[in-house]
């Protein structure tokens, strides 16, 4: 397959970057390039926030033109679903289904924000004064830096550009270095959908880049996705300089099977959370608390059912599970199994990878459970990112409730039962941006706001009106007739 080449979007012309070379990777066939470019450098990214700042005159075209762009973009990234999302399972490691399934998602998300100009846009308030009424309407931030992550190249850069410039923001976006074409493809889209040159900008680089962007005094806001660390230290930067950050962090997300589940349907569930993306989504399923009366059966059946998973090129049919992101990745997702083992975790799987040939050298990970029950191990408590399910059995559901508040994260949870009272007891005892009754931890509606309590999320959440809290500032407008 050819390589594409990377180039910056800025002002709205692809330009060469003026730092150093980047490289998409294919993470399953490691010497394999997906595409090559010149990255930027500081000064690029600056020069992206000059672009972004001079078409800010993009807030005050009217909202059905903007919508009308995210509209049209929708349909070309729709159509070219098939041809992306076999890019996104070679720069990224999901499985093709998964790739297309992600660009049909992020179509659906610049659909949603695209009918945005139809919905509400303020309030109207009486008044306690004659002849007045009180309107709040809402104005953009400006210039906003979106930094995402590797793991959903398409949709989460979509659903925080989308909104962003639905509300009338212009953007800068630095996604992950790992990611860059399936970046180059959304802004293309947006682009050949008649975006206005400079509202969105692209900027390919490292860390770095993303450091000094966060730093730089047009920024207006920031909104990102990805570790704890570097969400708090973002936070931190944007409080200093008085502007708003909405940080989307990471996860330790249960499932809890109660004594009363299904647990044809709660297998299902387990495996497609704990599995699916090889367990790299914030939302993904690393913990299993299982109660004693069906964990013995509930836990082998999860462990038989994860050695038949096929582990291979994710762009083949068949393969259930592609490879984590990088060789560093998948070092330190065995290196923490290791450790779980010493300290005492029973390991209830027993695969070894028999990949051949280029494949061999991939970063591949078997998907793995561990019953923690009892143990102290860094397994239970660390956001892992990989396809690694550490199981615990308790005696009651409130222990169940209990075990699952117990992290500094509070993203999402599942719960399996069929009895209402449980049901309704779980949903005021765990504390959780995202709560499944019956169904598995990950997933998103564009239409509902997404994010998580605790550690897991800092700032409004995302997506549904959530969104346009973060993205806009309200104006309290008293209005009275002159005379
Ligand atoms: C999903 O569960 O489908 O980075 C979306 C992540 C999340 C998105 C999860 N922000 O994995």
């Amino acid at each position: 397959m050819s390589i594409v080449e990377l180039k910056q979007l800025i002002a709205g012309q692809w330009v060469a970057g003026s730092g150093d070379a980047i490289r998409s990777m294919n993470p399953a066939l490691p010497h394999e390039i997906v595409a090559e470019g010149a990255g930027a450098a500081v000064a690029d990214a600056r020069a992206a926030v000059v672009a972004a700042a001079a078409a800010a005159a993009w807030a005050a075209v009217p909202s059905h033109e903007r919508c009308g762009v995210l509209k049209r973009a929708s349909l070309l990234v729709a159509r070219a679903a098939p041809v992306w999302g076999l890019e996104l399972a070679r720069e990224e490691g999901k499985t093709l289904a998964e790739g297309v399934g992600e660009v049909m998602r992020a179509a659906q998300i610049l659909e949603y924000f695209g009918n945005d100009a139809n919905r509400e846009a303020g309030g109207l308030f009486n008044s306690a004064r004659r002849g007045e009424r009180i309107l709040v309407t809402r104005r953009p931030l400006g210039v906003i830096l979106v930094i995402t992550p590797f793991n959903f190249p398409i949709a989460i850069p979509a659903w925080k550009i989308a909104p962003a410039l639905a509300y009338g923001n212009v953007v800068v976006w630095k996604p992950a270095e790992s990611v860059p074409l399936l970046a180059l493809r959304l802004a293309q889209a947006l682009q050949e959908a008649g975006l206005p040159d400079g509202v969105l900008n692209l900027v390919l680089s490292g860390r770095e880049v993303g450091v000094a962007l966060a730093e730089h005094p047009g920024i207006d806001g920031i909104s990102f996705t990805g570790s704890s660390a570097v969400g708090r230290s973002l936070a931190a930067a944007g409080a200093a300089r008085g502007i708003p950050v909405q940080a989307e962090m990471g996860g330790k997300n249960a499932a809890i099977v109660l004594a009363d589940a299904d647990l044809n349907l709660a297998a299902d569930q387990v495996l497609a959370g704990a599995f699916s993306s090889s367990g790299q989504k914030c939302t993904a399923t690393s913990r299993l608390i299982v109660h004693k009366s069906v964990a013995n059966e509930f836990a082998a059946t999860i462990a038989r059912r994860a050695d038949e998973l096929t582990v291979g090129d994710p762009t083949e049919e068949g393969v259930s599970l592609g490879p984590v992101i990088t060789a560093d990745a998948r070092d330190s997702i065995v290196g923490a199994v290791r450790s779980a083992v010493r300290e005492g975790a029973r390991l209830l799987t027993s695969r070894s990878l028999t990949l051949t040939g280029e494949l061999a050298h991939g970063h591949f990970v078997a998907p793995t459970v561990l019953d923690c029950t009892g143990v102290d191990t860094s397994v239970w408590n660390e956001e892992l990112f990989g396809p690694v399910l550490a199981i615990r059995t308790v005696a009651t559901p409130e222990e169940a409730f209990e075990l699952a508040n117990a992290t500094e994260f509070g993203l999402s949870a599942a719960v399996f039962t069929n009895d209402l009272n449980l049901a309704l007891l779980a949903v005021d005892s765990i504390a959780v941006g995202m709560l499944h009754i019956n169904s598995e931890t990950t997933g998103a509606d564009p239409h509902v706001p997404f994010g998580g309590a605790k550690g897991s999320g800092l700032g409004p959440k995302e997506q549904g009106t959530a969104a346009q809290e973060f993205y806009t500032y309200s104006t309290t407008v008293y209005l009275r007739g002159g005379a």
